[in-house]
């Protein structure tokens, strides 16, 4: 799809299809009236016979409108204008794709983005409808023998802004919005993929060709790689599987040299199937979803690359099946990690905090200014939050709120949760420095524990999305997040957000 921003009168606007906002109780909204003013009554007309009141989800299609020069004018319900605020603006958005979708528009021109919506910018404006936009046009058949492309898909929308003055901040917007979802995209590709495509080859061969595309810095590291470095906590999980691990790293170098990077870590188990700690078998599918920090982080470095941002990101992905072969680790044993404490394996389906923890140690040859690394780590984030907030744990108080406020920006929220040291000592082992689990209780918090351990050297953040980063279900799928949370944190550091 085609975007761009336009500043012209609706009434002027040439096309198939011109959508404007009504507010509950017929309120029409300024562009609204500018067409009521050139159709003359016309469309006044229309909502005083009932056919639309303005409610916040509903819509209304009109053809051939006198006085204007597009095809169509849709008429988009906004529900009460007092409550217009970010979720309705959305919502708003939502049905407006939704109704020119299920015309025959292949363009659209949308006047929504103008109205003030509390305490968001037009750029927050302009940002989310493009997101927004590519998120409803995504799709994934690449495995459907037979499309599903039976109606005209829209190929062109503009967003529509008041003055000309406003147009290089709201086309930064856009490109920051077509950016995001870019990164987006490439999440939910990944995480979508079958687990027989996407093994850790995939993923090492996938970020090759992407360093090409956007000029990164790229290093995979393999199995007697790893084995000097000692990473053998993350070899264990490894082992089980005929798949090779492989140790993924990407850098943009948009910074000043010596500028100290940002690493983001992702949490990349192509398949988890507990390993000899098997899993039960319903919805065993849904652990071809356990690389979507992998996804995010690769995603969020897509948006970045795509924007040139002014920062140095780096992005490690510790990339492993957890399968249960004859090779594999038994719960019992004992490893040494990269960092030199030692790990009693007790439950071998805690396998993600044993790959990161190495690839956390390995994180700090970069001198990180801040590490934040992305998993699907626990089934009891998901108890604890569910699928709307992600989990989040920091070092640092400062750098949990940064990530908080760039989720609350970019509606990908997370909650901060605790990492007092009261719950370390559920880690404690009698053979081994730490166990790998921490019992029953507070699995979420336990699990980044654990983490912590490997981080002491660094500011560091974990975001748990187990419940956030994918959908089960009738509409199963991964949802792109965090891409927008990070996306947003990193603009912000880069002084780009608006
Ligand atoms: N990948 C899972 C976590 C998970 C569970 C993600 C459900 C999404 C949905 C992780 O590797 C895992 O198995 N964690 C265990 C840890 C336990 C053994 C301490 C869990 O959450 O049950
Ligand atoms: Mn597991
Ligand atoms: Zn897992």
């Amino acid at each position: 799809m085609e975007f761009s921003i336009k500043s012209r009168s609706p009434e002027k606007q040439r096309g198939a299809c011109v959508v404007v906002g009504v507010f509950d109780s017929r309120k029409l909204t300024p562009p609204a009236a500018a067409l009521e003013k050139a159709a003359n009554g016309y469309i006044a007309g229309i909502l005083g016979r009932g056919d639309m009141n303005g409610d916040a989800g509903s819509s209304l299609l009109l053809q051939n409108v006198p006085g204007t020069l597009c095809d169509r004018v849709l008429l988009i319900g906004l529900g009460k204008e007092k409550e217009f605020h970010e979720k309705e603006f959305a919502k708003a958005i939502r049905t407006a794709l939704k109704a020119i979708n299920e015309t025959g528009a292949t363009d659209a021109s949308i006047y929504l983005c103008e109205l003030p919506v509390r305490k968001r910018s037009l750029a927050w404006r302009i940002r989310q409808s493009a997101m927004i936009a590519q998120e409803a046009a995504y799709k994934f058949d690449q495995f459907k023998s037979k499309k599903d492309d039976t109606r005209r898909p829209l190929k062109k929308l503009s967003f529509c802004v008041d003055r000309r003055s406003e147009l290089p901040l709201a086309e930064e917007a856009l490109a920051q919005g077509l950016a995001i979802a870019e990164g987006m995209s490439l999440a939910r590709d990944l995480g979508n993929l079958p687990p027989n495509i996407c093994h850790p080859t995939h993923i090492a061969e996938l970020a090759q060709a992407k360093a090409g595309e956007f000029k990164l810095d790229c290093e995979i590291l393999e199995r007697a790689d790893m084995e000097k470095l000692g990473m053998h906590s993350l070899l264990a999980v490894a082992q089980g599987s005929h798949q090779p691990p492989k140790l993924i790293v990407l850098s943009h170098k948009g910074g000043k040299a010596g500028e100290k990077p940002v690493v983001l870590v992702g949490k990349g188990v192509t398949f988890d199937t507990g390993g000899i700690s098997l899993k039960p078998a319903p919805d065993m599918d849904e652990m071809k979803y356990d690389m979507c920090g992998a996804a995010g982080v690769l995603g969020t470095l897509r948006t970045v690359a795509r924007l040139k941002l002014p920062i140095n990101l780096t992005v490690i992905v510790p990339a492993t099946e957890n399968m249960p072969g004859g090779g594999a680790t038994r719960p019992g044993d004992i490893v040494t990690s990269m960092s030199g404490q030692t790990i009693e394996i007790l439950n071998t389906d805690a396998e993600g905090r044993l790959i990161l923890c190495d690839a956390l140690t390995y994180a700090e040859r970069f001198d990180p200014d801040t590490v934040i690394d992305v998993a699907t780590l626990t089934g009891a984030c998901v108890v604890a939050l569910g699928s709307v907030a992600s989990g989040l744990f920091a070092n640092k108080d400062a750098l949990a709120h940064d990530l908080l406020d760039a989720g609350n920006e970019a509606h990908d929220r997370a909650w901060h949760m605790p990492l007092w040291d009261d719950y370390q000592e559920l880690l404690k082992s009698p053979f081994a420095d730490m166990g790998n689990i921490g019992g029953r209780w507070g699995g979420a918090i336990t699990a980044a524990c654990f983490l912590s351990r490997f981080t002491k050297k660094f500011r560091w953040a974990h975001l748990d999305v187990a419940g956030t980063a994918y959908k089960s279900g009738a509409d199963k799928g991964a949802t792109g997040r965090p891409v927008p949370l990070l996306a947003h944190y990193l603009m912000q550091r880069a002084g780009k957000l608006n």
